[in-house]
């Protein structure tokens, strides 16, 4: 792909909003970046252009066969009123690793890095002050051909969109009631449950409002062949604290390599915490929450951070975590991430990426 990004500014603009205002993903700044992929040429023509519409045939093939995959990660207006990203990196790495499992084409990741980069520099007034609010950045690639067989596209279309927010959840730090879900698997060995693409979102709608209607925030997801061992929680990877080990499944199968979880591991590792990355059944769950050993749980994510489970539903039982309150891993990881995340504590590690 060429390297030079070409600019077309909006003309108009629409008027930001408070950051008192903002809940999730529901307004949209005033650009995007765009770039096109055809077999022949490669990925082409990279851009930065007004946000709107993208023109797609009918019969493209995303809308058909969901061959789709996007990213998710933040830039965060510090303290000190610089624009960091917060491990972009990592989120580019996986988004060709998301690539590979759909069969659709690796991107450049310097260009694409730098796709990131270069849109946010222009919105950068978009990126809110409080701390606990952060502009999301969505890359994305769909496949455009215009066709209905069943195999990898020929064409594609990459873009990225931006889009100031608050907290994922409405109750923000506050502990959610999860609902262990016996019946809808999420993903299984073997399928797309490591990539980052719409299906595994679409195949957890139904689990995701079955729970909301019974008064649940989200579902424990259990692995699709024994309903056995715990996979993830809702959007996030779950980590369980018992008896002072920090535990979450390990990558390789239908887990999102979450680069929060990442995060958290790394921070545990360097202050010296147990952790253990291993599979984990829902009975030794419940058994630790019978010995009174079950410290805390709590899910991590680029959207929420890291969410707090105060209380787990399972086979009609309620286990209350932690006295319904946060733990303190829980809170102490927040702190940390979000701290580097804002400019308050030193980024010793190399996470963020000035804009
Ligand atoms: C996350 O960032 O935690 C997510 O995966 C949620 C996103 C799909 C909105």
């Amino acid at each position: 792909m060429s390297d030079a990004i070409r600019i077309v500014k909006a003309t108009t603009h629409k008027p930001k909003p408070k950051d008192s205002d903002l809940g999730f993903g529901t307004l949209f700044t005033d650009h995007m970046f765009v770039a096109d992929f055809q077999e022949e040429k490669g990925w082409y023509d990279p851009r930065v252009e007004p946000y709107g519409p993208i023109p797609l045939d009918p019969a493209a093939a995303v809308l058909h066969y969901a061959q789709a995959i996007f990213d998710g990660l933040k830039a965060f207006r510090g303290v000190d009123g610089k624009v960091r990203l917060f491990r972009p990196q990592k989120h580019v790495q996986r988004m060709n690793h998301s690539a590979a499992q759909m069969c659709i084409p690796p991107l450049d990741p310097e260009l694409t890095l730098r796709s990131l980069v270069t849109l946010v520099g222009i919105e950068r007034d978009w990126v809110p002050k409080t701390v606990g609010t952060s502009l999301y950045v969505r890359p994305t690639i769909i496949a455009s051909e215009a066709f209905l067989g069943v195999r990898p596209a020929k064409s594609y279309i990459y873009f990225v969109i931006l889009s100031p927010v608050g907290a994922y959840y409405p109750e923000g730090m506050a502990p959610v009631k999860i609902r262990v879900e016996e019946k809808h698997v999420r993903a299984v060995e073997g399928g797309l449950g490591s990539a980052k693409t719409g299906a595994n979102y679409a195949a957890s709608l139904m689990a995701g409002e079955e729970a909301k209607h019974e008064g649940f925030t989200q579902v424990l997801w259990l692995d699709g062949v024994h309903r056995k061992y715990i996979d993830e929680v809702g959007t996030m990877n779950i980590m369980v604290k018992i008896a002072g080990e920090v535990i979450t499944p390990p990558l390789g199968g239908t887990i999102l390599p979450g680069v929060t979880r990442d995060s958290v591991l790394t921070l545990l590792r360097e202050w010296g915490a147990g952790v253990s990355e291993r599979q984990i059944s829902i009975d030794e769950v419940v058994a630790a929450h019978k010995a009174g050993t079950l410290d805390e749980v709590f899910g991590t994510g680029t959207a929420a951070v890291i969410s707090p489970v105060g209380e787990l539903a399972y086979k009609g039982h309620r286990m209350v975590v932690g006295g319904g309150k946060i733990g303190p891993t829980t809170q102490k990881l927040y702190d940390a991430i979000v701290g580097i995340q804002y400019g308050t504590a030193p980024d010793t590690r190399g996470w963020t990426l000035e804009v």
